[in-house]
């Protein structure tokens, strides 16, 4: 296997020597420029550098058309000054016309006209539908009909400012559509230009709309903690569906994503395909409505449960984005757009490839210490790890998850002089050093809560419950963001630390906010998160070296709020590679495998006792972001030389899985095969792996048919491990590997293949 290994990296080392994760090759924008020159560019990745964005205004139909990509977006001013959504899909012809907007008439007197047509942002007063905005007035009054006023369209952004039609309380409705992808965000702010406060009550970032049809499916991602990222997929029907954390912050119950597909028999590749995700990693809901006339509206935002912003005269409340998009290429189209907006438009830019990483929780727990990190640090280093992170235990009195939470010093006992010499050491051995934080949380037995025990989330004179022994600081309080933001900005001033990995390890419990003004206290729930991404902002400004992981136990803070500040994030506890399969299967429906963090671990697994190779859990890890974090204290020599391999080979094709096009060729979940293709973003490779759970009766395993190749291109098959059947070819055109196949020989119990598929030039 070695040499096939080194062969098939040194011809993509070739290619990629300039795109080197540690960021000092060309930029990817410019990589990605140059590379689309001269080349036939493989159809399966969005065109970025030919895409633009259009938005335009009829004034004679009184009609916004939004176009980018493969996308038509168009909504319009109806007679009764309401906006109306008119097309969302494929992208139109420049002369398909659009016929201006007309209310519905109402089907009966109990379908009023206002909940029958299809609108944009409606506030509340006798809707049936779920309302975008609600507001009650100092006098008791909770009506609010919302007309349009006016709109502009600068810096590709469309304003539609809509006013209630007595009161002076206006909603600004904002419009972006992403010119590589067609996908759109949306939110919306409220303005309070009365001369009294109001409260808002319920605030959602948009409604979108789907027209009528029977056959619509629904999918969206469910979990806990160390089972996350579960796809359900079933037919929509009339009723409400309502997607929601209470919780304080996303959640792994459920994740703020949805796609709807129409189509009864919904396939990976084919089919239309709407879906949307929520920016905000508080308290949020998703409703998904389908109507009589099995009209679909989704509306998205915070959760309306224990909600109330209060707005002085002049006050603003915007929403958080609500992004959704469109694809004809089924839900694995939808995916890939997902991705590939992800990682351009949304995390931090220049968002580098991902080092692969040494992780020590699985391997020392709590119990670190300077000698013993350094240990592993020169393990690590031989496998060819880039970066080493210290997890849990090297701060306060931190022996167990009992106390030491909030004291962020170094513990003296573990680290007598400091994190100096260790991050000394780690870089001597050619790696950067990552550390682990928990920032938002205290343990009751702790200096910090003992000096502030008015800095948690609590309602006065109750109980404080608290989880994993903890509770959490109310980031909303000025001098708690202050003290947050301190400790962390001192931490990476004195240290020279290149990689936070930031842990939030339980939902909130009591939200009471006693310090703050009764009718302020309810806005704790927005306040909390918008001050977490104000520290990760400055943080970032301050230190624009250092990368940052969100984790929450595993993961239950993933959203594309989060995703603004993060260049990564944590999945899941569980590390049991054949549970990763479909967790990390889960995952890419709505997250890029780049973004997701993928440690291979000890054997057998702590979740399910469950025992596998070592290059098994390897081929497992490397359909993400690669990382290590078992206790290499335990390895054998094999152990070492596998590993090296192993991390070889990823790193010669790192970037075609992390930035490439994922293709879920069989999916893990029910079943005894699984397998995954990702083609790079210039289609001149693709990466394949495959995965047999257990071999019955002899079955053969199924043939892979590839796709996104370039049909009339000739590629050539370098096996990296496992095994192909018998007499099978190694060089061919596209068209022959999507539609001849290829024959994987796998036998036995959890085996798996990895091949490389290399476009050879014309
Ligand atoms: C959480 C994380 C783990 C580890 C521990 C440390 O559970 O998800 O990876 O960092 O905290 O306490």
């Amino acid at each position: 296997m070695a040499s096939r290994i080194l062969c098939a990296r040194k011809r993509m080392t070739r290619s990629r020597r300039n795109n080197r994760a540690d960021g000092r090759g060309l930029s990817f924008r410019r990589w990605l420029t140059a590379a689309f020159c001269g080349l036939t560019v493989a159809v399966s990745w969005p065109a970025t550098a030919q895409s633009s964005a259009d938005i335009r205004y009829d004034q004679a139909a009184r009609t916004f058309r939004l176009e980018a990509a493969d996308v038509s977006y168009v909504l319009g001013v109806n007679q009764e000054g309401e906006l109306q959504s008119l097309y969302w899909g494929k992208r139109l012809r420049p002369a398909d016309p659009i016929p201006a907007a007309q209310a519905d008439k109402g089907t009966s007197s109990f379908e009023l006209p206002v909940n029958e047509t299809p609108q944009e942002f409606v506030g509340w007063g006798g809707l049936v539908v779920v309302p975008d905005v609600k507001i009650t007035f100092p006098d008791g009054n909770r009506d609010l009909v919302l007309r349009y006023v006016s709109h502009s369209i600068q810096n590709n952004t469309l304003s539609i400012t809509m006013k209630d039609i007595s009161r002076d309380v206006t909603v600004v409705l904002l419009y972006q559509i992403d010119a590589a992808t067609g996908i759109l965000a949306r939110s919306a702010r409220i303005d309070n230009h009365t001369n009294a406060p109001l409260t808002v009550e319920q605030a959602f970032a948009a409604t979108w709309n789907l027209p009528a049809s029977n056959d619509y499916q629904l999918r969206y991602l469910t979990g806990r903690w160390a089972g996350e990222w579960n796809l359900q997929q079933g037919p929509l029907h009339p009723g409400k569906v309502v997607l929601e954390s209470q919780r304080g912050s996303t959640s792994d119950e459920v994740n703020p994503w949805f796609a709807i597909e129409r189509g009864n028999e919904p396939d990976q590749d084919t089919g239309n395909v709407w879906f949307g995700a929520l920016g905000w990693s508080g308290s949020w809901q998703i409703n998904i409505e389908q109507d009589w006339q099995h009209r679909v509206r989704v509306t998205g935002g915070y959760t309306p449960f224990d909600f109330a912003y209060h707005l002085a005269p002049g006050d603003s409340l915007e929403t958080p984005k609500f992004y959704g998009g469109y694809s004809a290429g089924g839900i694995g189209g939808a995916s890939r757009l997902l991705h590939h907006f992800e990682l351009e438009s949304i995390v931090p830019q220049p968002h580098r490839l991902r080092p692969v990483l040494y992780n020590s929780w699985e391997a020392t727990g709590f119990d670190v210490n300077e000698a013993g990190q350094e240990a592993l640090a020169e393990k690590a280093a031989s496998l060819g790890v880039e970066r080493f992170v210290m997890d849990d235990g090297w701060f306060g009195e931190r022996k167990d998850d009992h106390a030491g939470l909030g004291d962020w010093y170094v513990n003296p006992q573990k680290f007598p002089q400091g994190l100096k010499p260790l991050i000394d050491k780690v870089h001597a051995l050619g790696m950067d050093f990552g550390l682990w934080v928990e920032p938002e949380m205290v343990n009751p037995d702790s200096e910090l809560y003992r000096k502030h025990p008015d800095w948690v989330l609590n309602f006065s004179g109750r109980p404080r419950t608290e989880g994993r022994n903890q509770l959490v600081l109310n980031l909303a309080q000025p001098e708690v963001r202050a003290y947050v933001y301190g400790f962390l900005d001192k931490l990476l001033s004195e240290n020279d630390i290149a990689f936070l990995k930031w842990d939030y390890n339980r939902n909130w419990a009591e939200p009471g906010w006693p310090a703050a003004p009764l009718e302020e206290q309810k806005e704790v729930y927005v306040r909390f998160v918008e001050n977490l991404y104000g520290i990760l902002a400055e943080l970032r400004a301050k230190h624009p070296h250092v990368e940052i992981e969100s984790c929450s136990g595993g993961g239950a803070r993933v959203d594309l709020g989060i995703l603004r500040y993060v260049d990564e994030v944590w999945p899941s506890d569980n590390t049991d590679p054949f549970d990763r399969l479909s967790i990390q299967n889960g995952f890419t429906y709505a997250y890029a495998p780049g973004l997701m963090m993928a440690w291979v671990t000890d054997s057998p697994n702590w979740m399910n006792n469950r025992s596998t190779s070592l290059e098994y859990r390897f081929l497992s890890s490397m359909q993400g972001s690669l990382g290590i974090g078992a206790n290499l204290n335990k390895w054998t020599p094999d152990d070492f030389a596998t590993a090296k391999k192993m991390v070889a080979a990823y790193k010669a094709v790192r970037e075609t899985i992390q930035d490439g096009s994922l293709y879920r060729l069989i999916s893990p979940v029910a079943n005894e095969y699984a397998a995954t293709e990702s083609v790079a973003r210039d289609g001149h490779a693709a990466v394949v792996f495959a995965f047999l759970h257990s071999s019955q009766e002899g079955q053969p395993f199924p043939q892979l048919y590839l796709r996104g190749l370039d049909s009339n291109a000739t590629y050539s098959l370098h096996l990296q491990a496992g095994q192909l059947a018998d007499g099978a070819v190694e060089r061919a055109s596209g068209d022959y590997w999507m539609h001849h196949g290829v024959a994987v020989a796998l036998r036995g119990d959890f085996q798996a293949a990895f091949f490389t598929l290399e476009r050879e030039a014309n």
